[in-house]
């Protein structure tokens, strides 16, 4: 353990060797970077620019705090090369949605597939399916959230797949395509995705109808139904929101408007996106504090950055690395870490009510850990999360891929927490 942890160090320097000889194309690398994402930015606050945007008002330096109060913290390490590679392929796991099926929509690199997570102070185990279905025999998961909080479903699906794959019982639950219920009967675990992007009530607000980038309403003290009604029966539950939070959107509460983010109606007072991600966080956890029966771990996983490049999503932006960034050359900030602390405030916040009532939440603080895999989605590999398939997807994660992680990190909680 000590041993690995000192070659672990001397590997660091190494590559910090490495990284002046490599230091001015890499600059230039970041230059890019930051040029797309100072595109993509002001293209989500262009009507508001004339508005001061409240700025999320969190405190930075409690994240040091956080993190060295911790003997180990598994989310803080880097990316190594695992020539073993994957835990499965598109061959061995048949559940794998062609969306996120890389290898069968014609990619052709594999190195995104060979690499692990490694936490700089220990070792994150290796995904046991076994062990994990022993430590969840008996009880119920479910995924609140978007299509990436089903992304790590399905990659979860696939990990199992190992030992044993469930019965498909969504017909019984919902006639939500976009929600799954599955169940494994030999080990009596139901396995959920429920459809929430917003985590809070909706509703289609856009003359023209609901496309990928139409106004919507967001009822920000109220928690969508379309998970709150089933909640209760589910001993952990995994929730996360993301992405959906960039497009037009007018914010109620109380049923009366408090304001818009990039609506274009210069009688509502503009505020950042940051507000609505903060409410809908605020809602949903409150929410499960309050509810009678349910008495189930909640897990939040933290942000999933996206990696568009050369360009946002609709303007012909891609995803074309094939490898890892290392932590000298991405760094946390910007809009990413601001959405990631926006939540993880909130969940601090509902963590200390939650264990005055005897619950528990906790995190999967993912990322960081994801912000250094730009190569690990689909790219044109797959198709578009905005329903147009000539754009890249640079949300969702390939299976198999680093998303895999996701569920070592979940491995290593439901442990701790058994
Ligand atoms: C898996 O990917 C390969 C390409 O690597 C492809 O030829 C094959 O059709 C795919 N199979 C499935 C079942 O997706
Ligand atoms: C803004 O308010 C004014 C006065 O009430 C009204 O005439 C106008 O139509 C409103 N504009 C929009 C875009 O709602
Ligand atoms: C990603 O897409 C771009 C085109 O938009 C292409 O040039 C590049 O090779 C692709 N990269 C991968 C890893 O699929
Ligand atoms: C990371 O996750 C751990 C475990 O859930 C949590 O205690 C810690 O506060 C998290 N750190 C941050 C910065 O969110
Ligand atoms: C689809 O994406 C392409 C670029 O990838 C863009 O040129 C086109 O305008 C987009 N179409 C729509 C309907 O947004």
């Amino acid at each position: 353990m000590h041993i690995s942890c000192f070659t672990q160090f001397s590997n660091m320097k190494n590559l910090d060797g490495k990284n002046t000889q490599q230091n001015s194309s890499r600059k230039l690398l970041l230059l890019a970077l930051i040029l797309v994402l100072l595109t993509i930015i002001p293209l989500c606050m262009l009507t508001s620019s004339h508005l001061p945007q409240s700025s999320p008002n969190i405190n930075r330096s409690s994240l040091k705090r956080i993190k060295s109060e911790k003997q180990c913290d598994v989310y803080s390490g880097k990316w190594v090369p695992y020539p073993k590679g994957p835990y499965y392929t598109n061959a061995t796991c048949h559940l794998i949605i062609d969306q996120q099926n890389c290898m069968k929509s014609g990619r052709q690199d594999t190195e995104f597939m060979k690499w692990r997570w490694k936490p700089y102070e220990c070792e994150l185990s290796l995904f046991d399916a076994n062990q994990f279905l022993e430590l969840v025999r008996g009880k119920s998961m479910a995924f609140v959230g978007d299509s990436v909080g089903r992304n790590q479903m399905q990659s979860l699906l696939c990990l199992l797949g190992k030992v044993v794959y469930p019965q498909d019982l969504s017909y019984k639950y919902t006639s939500d395509t976009n929600s799954k219920h599955y169940f494994y009967a030999d080990y009596k675990f139901n396995l959920a995705t429920l459809w929430s992007p917003f985590l809070v009530k909706t509703a289609d607000a856009d003359p023209s109808g609901h496309s990928f980038n139409s106004l919507m309403n967001l009822y920000l003290d109220e928690a969508d139904e379309a998970w709150v009604s089933q909640i209760e029966r589910f001993d952990y539950v995994i929730i996360s929101a993301g992405q959906w939070f960039f497009r037009p959107l007018v914010y109620y509460k109380n049923r009366k408007v408090v304001g818009c983010h990039i609506c274009h109606n210069k009688n509502i007072t503009a505020v950042s996106k940051y507000y609505g991600y903060k409410m809908a966080f605020r809602t949903a956890f409150q929410t499960l504090i309050r509810l009678r029966n349910y008495k189930g771990i909640t897990i939040l996983r933290t942000f999933s950055p996206a990696h568009f490049e050369n360009g946002a999503w609709n303007e012909g932006g891609n995803c074309a690395r094939t490898r890892p960034f290392t932590s000298q050359e991405m760094k946390l900030d910007g809009y990413i870490l601001d959405f990631y602390l926006t939540q993880v405030e909130e969940l601090r916040k509902a963590e200390k009510q939650a264990r005055r009532k005897g619950l528990k939440f906790t995190s999967l603080n993912t990322t960081e850990a994801m912000l250094l895999r730009p190569d690990g989605h689909p790219n044109h590999s797959g198709r578009s999360p905005h329903g147009n398939s000539s754009a890249a997807d640079c949300v969702h994660w390939c299976l198999p891929g680093p998303i895999d992680t996701w569920n070592e990190f979940l491995f290593y909680v439901l442990k701790q927490e058994g």
